[in-house]
């Protein structure tokens, strides 16, 4: 029995909010075969092509929904999202001030309009930049789509991270607490549950044909203990590696305190990964660097940094622990930090990985052999 547009604009919905996205996306594009101009679901698939972080496919439908009906706050919401996303902030700034003739204001407008406003711009302001462009699980998920050598997690505690891998897969935690299946479709995954430092030490040894193409470093979150993971992957990286830090960039002074037990329970917590920055600055790659601001706390991506100054940092590793274990998170430092000027989209990141061809394609990955 064929669906209704209604019908088929319902379902999408329907499985659009049960995280069933690929029906959703088949839904709406059905809507769109019989009415191409259909406004709900072009801001719908809109909205799921941003959740893929594919902001530049999004916007022609976003667009045809806010041409079909100017309205609906939510349509000129997703533009200008969309927009920011890809670093159009002249543009977004226009359709700020023609959603706000329209008649639409508030707290919504509000947090685009900051989004606006540069790390430095809101320092100025005395206040404290905020990474908002899309969660890090999706931009995680989207960089995933590829396969790569081997991905290495340390730190990976229920495993949400850990289940965006297609590829085969090495897990690190002294503690895990997995709440899925980790599997899926890789090849294979192999869980360690231990401090990342004994993995080092006692059983990468074992594995020494292993090489790190892709590595999400979110185990201890303080500085000198993700420089040594740092240093200890990317002595068994691929030739070409991206190497990501997770919670760099704190939202408060208080969270990027070295003792979490001085923050109140199930507060956020960043430690002081931000340190990382100047110090892979200093340490000669400041070409291979870049923070990307997705929420909450950032990401810090190395790609393909130079073995002789892997090697050269570990070589210094004990001098620059002394010069940094005790510095603190003040105004000037971070300011210091926004300065650097290596603050990127992850929307425009991924693009940059996708011109140099980062990763295989993900060809049809589904194993024949497995039983359905
Ligand atoms: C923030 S959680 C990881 C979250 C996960 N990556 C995600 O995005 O869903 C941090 C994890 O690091 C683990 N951890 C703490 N110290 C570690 C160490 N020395 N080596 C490896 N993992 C460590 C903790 O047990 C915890 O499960």
């Amino acid at each position: 029995m064929e669906l209704t547009i209604d019908q088929a604009l319902q379902q999408g919905v329907t499985a659009h909010k049960e995280g069933n996205l690929q029906e959703a996306e088949r839904l709406y594009r059905v809507v769109m075969q019989s009415q191409p101009a259909h406004p709900d679901a072009n801001n719908n698939l809109g909205m799921l092509m941003v959740k893929y972080h594919q902001s530049h496919i999004a916007l022609p439908f976003l667009m045809t929904a806010l041409e079909g009906n100017s309205n609906v706050e939510q349509y000129w919401l997703n533009y200008i999202n969309a927009l920011i996303n890809l670093d159009k902030l002249d543009i977004a700034k226009k359709f700020i001030k023609k959603a706000n003739k329209a008649g639409f204001f508030g707290e919504k407008f509000d947090t685009l309009s900051a989004r606006l406003l540069s790390p430095v711009q809101l320092h100025a302001k005395g206040e404290i930049f905020q990474a908002q462009d899309g969660h890090y699980f999706d931009f995680l998920k989207a960089l995933h789509q590829n396969i790569y050598e081997v991905y290495f997690e340390i730190g990976t505690r229920t495993g949400d991270s850990l289940v965006l891998s297609q590829s085969p897969s090495i897990a690190i935690d002294p503690f895990f607490k997995l709440k899925k299946d980790p599997i899926g479709k890789k090849d294979f995954c192999l869980i360690f549950q231990e401090t990342s430092d004994s993995f080092f030490e006692n059983t990468l040894p074992k594995f020494s044909h292993l090489k790190c193409q892709l590595a999400f470093i979110d185990g201890m979150h303080l500085f000198e203990c993700a420089l040594r993971d740092f240093i200890n992957l990317a002595k068994i990286s691929s030739e070409e590696a991206l190497f990501l830090f997770h919670d760099p960039i704190p939202w408060s002074y208080r969270m990027a305190t070295r003792n979490n037990k001085t923050l109140p329970r199930n507060n956020a917590w960043t430690g002081d990964i931000w340190k990382l920055v100047p110090i892979l600055m200093d340490a000669g790659m400041k070409d291979n660097i870049n923070l990307l601001t997705s929420a909450p706390s950032g990401l810090l991506a190395i790609l393909n940094p130079e073995k002789k100054l892997i090697a050269k940092l570990e070589e210094s590793y004990d001098e620059i622990c002394a010069e940094w274990l005790d510095v603190e998170l003040s105004q000037d430092r971070l300011l210091d930090l926004y300065q650097r000027n290596v603050f990127v989209k992850p929307e425009m990141y991924l693009r940059s990985l996708e011109k140099i061809s980062f990763g295989d394609r993900v060809g049809d990955i589904s194993k024949q052999w497995v039983s359905q």
